[in-house]
């Protein structure tokens, strides 16, 4: 009898031991594979803000790992010390201690303080950084796709407008100025930044700073609809000279690389199969510039309705270099660009394209002249390189759907 329960005793202090051993190694494995292949983790902190969060994130943490290890050894203490004895007898009873009740309240009472108080002033700390930002950029969340607009204090960047890859220059304080025309969305930079909620009728501001360079992956954190997950951008930070380039690209309008996709070579003007893409996409420095863009105010407040800047599509002035077709959704590839162009709306659900263009409404040839000409939107001297993730070898593509 006395002999079976040593054995007992041992076998739950062997599987203990396991358990703790296999949960370490898990750890072991785990951790190390988080970080640069894992662009959407929030662990890797890859701005000042971001690191305040991973700061308030470590001391709840330890608090919790602290509150944790306690209520163990207390429970495990207990249960040896006053388990059931041969005689049955009771153990002490206690009610009613005060000394164990002031313990009691006043350790979780220091810990809520020790988390309470920096998360205030980490709080006060970003609303002072998104006022006293020197880098603004407006950013439209729309059904379901993020619209860029640069500033006046954006420099050479000022007027340019864009849609999802959000590329700012190295070592500056930006703030993202965050407006909706539709429903509320949520603009999440992991590796840089909290959530932020982007709602209508309210322009919240979001500050981050820039100091590494890199490429950082966004996503709609707020569900806002059939396409709420299909609703990527990137923020990319390049080299000044680098940023000033691309800004003076855009606003110079298609390049010579462009010529041979227009009528007559003339590069101010758009193919003929881009006639029905007029009055949604604008293109700086041709005629496609009617497309309305931004939150279209006057027409809200004029009907109680949203204006067509709700369903107008993303400014596609150098598209050739954008990273993604459809907000993250394909790979900017020829062949990706044609297949959208074949059917939108099956590729991203509930997309207002796909109620202009549908299976067949664009024939073959339409298709590969709107394709030669998009991928053509580019500088002659090539698209800027796109910097790699922080601490990757290689250029990291999450998994499309
Ligand atoms: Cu926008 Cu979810």
């Amino acid at each position: 009898m006395h002999r079976g329960s040593t054995g007992g005793r041992r076998r739950t202090l062997t599987r203990l031991v396991t358990l703790f051993a296999l949960l370490a190694m898990a750890a072991g494995v785990l951790l190390p594979a988080v970080g640069a292949q894992s662009p959407y983790t929030t662990i890797t902190p890859q701005s000042s803000q971001a690191e305040d969060i991973q700061w308030l994130y470590r001391i709840v943490f330890f608090l919790a790992l602290f509150v944790f290890i306690g209520v163990q050894i207390a429970i495990v203490y207990t249960v040896l010390r006053y388990r059931r004895r041969a005689n049955d007898e009771r153990p002490e009873q206690l009610h009613g201690n005060k000394t164990l009740e002031v313990v009691w309240t006043i350790i979780p009472a220091i810990v809520l303080l020790a988390i309470f108080i920096p998360t205030v002033r980490t709080i006060y700390a970003h609303a002072d950084d998104a006022e006293t930002g020197n880098f603004t950029v407006e950013v439209y969340a729309k059904q379901w796709w993020w619209e860029i607009h640069y500033a006046d204090d954006t420099g050479e960047a000022a007027g340019v407008v864009t849609a999802n890859d959000i590329v700012v220059p190295q070592g500056k304080d930006v703030v993202f100025k965050l407006f909706s025309n539709n429903v509320i969305h949520s603009f999440w930079v992991p590796q840089l930044s909290g959530k932020l909620d982007v709602m209508p009728g309210h322009a919240n501001r979001l500050p981050i700073d820039t100091d590494e360079l890199g490429l950082y992956f966004g996503q709609c954190a707020e569900f806002c609809g059939d396409s709420h997950a299909l609703m990527r951008f990137k923020v990319i930070v390049q080299q000044q000279e680098v940023f000033d380039q691309w800004a003076a690209s855009w606003k110079a309008g298609p390049s010579e690389t462009s010529a041979d996709f227009v009528p007559d070579g003339d590069i101010t003007k758009s193919p003929p199969a881009f006639g029905l893409c007029l009055a949604c996409h604008q293109i700086e420095g041709t005629n496609a510039t009617i497309a309305p863009e931004g939150l279209d105010q006057e027409a809200e407040t004029d009907t109680g309705e949203m204006g067509p800047a709700k369903y107008a599509g993303p400014n596609l002035s150098l598209m050739g270099c954008r990273t993604t077709i459809g907000a993250g959704v394909l790979p900017n590839t020829p062949e990706n660009m044609a297949k959208w162009l074949h059917d939108p709306g099956g590729i991203k659900p509930g997309v207002y394209m796909g109620e202009v263009i549908e299976e067949g409404t664009l024939d073959d040839e339409s298709i590969q002249q709107l394709v030669d000409y998009l991928e053509s939107l580019k500088p002659a001297e090539g698209c800027p390189e796109i910097p790699l993730q922080p601490g990757a070898t290689e250029q990291v593509t999450p998994s499309n759907p």
